[in-house]
């Protein structure tokens, strides 16, 4: 089985690649990534070399690539995007380009190459808009996206949703809450808070701290990624979380007792503008029918996230410079 990974050299894609390569033998991977800052070689080297993996540099907006890739698959998963809130607020035209276009382009070039493979769309539980105290995201909860992220991947979402009803198309949306773990790129905030901290540097909370993201180990979501793609029935969304819900503050102060680093490194500054409130994601469907549960505690998951930074110095410092991509090269096709 030949399938076709989008941003497979981003945070989340590079460690599902890496998890399907060792679990799933009989899979071969066509990883198809843009490289922009968040997509890093380094996050996949140990795959460059398998006769099971292919890395292709490439534009999900290409119409001519993806019609070549699409011809050579039997799946599509659709990881790459632009990630970040805060960018999408300081310039929302490539979240627009990439997130709803790119989706777009990768939509249309399957219904005409090859409309009977399946389709997965990686999407996000911000769509849903931001929660008040209690209550849970369900796969029925509105669509009510806040930013420019999360209203370019609702849209993505309504394109993968009229592709299903109006062509047929076999379709799968995923909607997991804040993922941690490795090779995150240091802009979010569990790397971020990590990477200043270890240099004695403020770590800017935004507004009063008190925000709430539901969080979720990157291979739970991963093995989350695969149940619905092999298991999930056609046309279905499928919520991904980890019943672990933390305030931002609490998160930041649990990481300064990992590092034994001062809480006076704590600067609270202006808030995000639309910051949505809280997140919190019911996965019952996902557990009931996929057989899915989550299966790394915070605690363990945290802790182990913390050490992967501190071994890293050198891959936070090549991500950060762009000198990876030089290095790297002699990989590209
Ligand atoms: P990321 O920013 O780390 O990685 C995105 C990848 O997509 C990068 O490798 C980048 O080079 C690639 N890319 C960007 N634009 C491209 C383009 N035009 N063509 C080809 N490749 C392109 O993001 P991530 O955190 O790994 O998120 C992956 C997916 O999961 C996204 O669709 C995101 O919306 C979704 N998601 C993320 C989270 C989270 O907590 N990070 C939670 C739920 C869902
Ligand atoms: P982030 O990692 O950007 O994910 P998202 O906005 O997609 O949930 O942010 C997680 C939470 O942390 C969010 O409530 C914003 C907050 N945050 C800060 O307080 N300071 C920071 O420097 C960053 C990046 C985020």
């Amino acid at each position: 089985m030949n399938i076709l990974v989008t941003g497979g050299a981003g945070f989340i894609g590079s460690n599902f690649v890496k998890w399907l390569h060792e679990s799933a033998p009989e899979v071969s991977i066509t990883n198809w990534d843009a490289l922009t800052y968040s997509g890093n070689l380094e996050n996949i080297k140990e795959l460059l070399k398998s006769p099971r993996h292919r890395f292709v540099k490439g534009d999900i907006c290409d119409h001519n690539l993806a019609e070549e890739l699409i011809a050579k698959t039997s799946m599509v998963i659709n990881f790459a995007a632009e990630s970040h809130v805060d960018r999408s607020i300081d310039g929302p035209q490539k979240f627009i380009t990439t997130n709803i276009q790119g989706t777009f382009n990768l939509l249309e070039s399957t219904r005409k190459i090859n409309p009977k493979i399946r389709f997965v769309q990686v999407s996000t539980d911000e769509v849903y808009g931001s929660l008040g105290s209690t209550g849970k995201f369900t796969e029925e909860t509105p669509l009510a996206p806040n930013s420019p992220y999360s209203s370019s991947k609702a849209a993505a979402d309504l394109l993968v949703r009229s592709y299903h009803h109006t062509f047929g198309m076999d379709t799968i949306t995923t909607r997991c809450s804040n993922n941690y773990g490795a090779y995150q790129f240091p802009e979010k905030l569990i790397p971020l808070m990590i990477f200043r901290a270890q240099k004695n540097e403020s770590l800017p909370v935004y507004g009063d701290g008190k925000n709430i993201r539901d969080w979720i180990h990157v291979l739970d979501h991963s093995r989350g990624v695969w149940a619905a793609a092999t298991k999930g029935k056609s046309g279905e969304v499928y919520n991904f979380g980890s019943d672990n819900e933390w305030e931002n503050i609490k998160i930041v102060k649990e990481l300064l007792k990992i590092l034994n680093k001062p809480e006076s490194l704590i600067t609270y500054v202006k808030d995000r503008p639309g910051h949505d409130r809280r997140y919190a994601i019911d996965s019952s469907k996902a557990q009931t029918e996929l057989g899915w549960k989550p299966e790394i505690s915070f605690e363990k998951g945290l802790r182990e996230t913390v050490n992967w930074y501190l071994a890293n110095t050198e891959w936070l410092t090549s991500v950060t410079s762009g000198e990876y991509q030089k290095f790297f090269s002699k990989w590209y096709n």
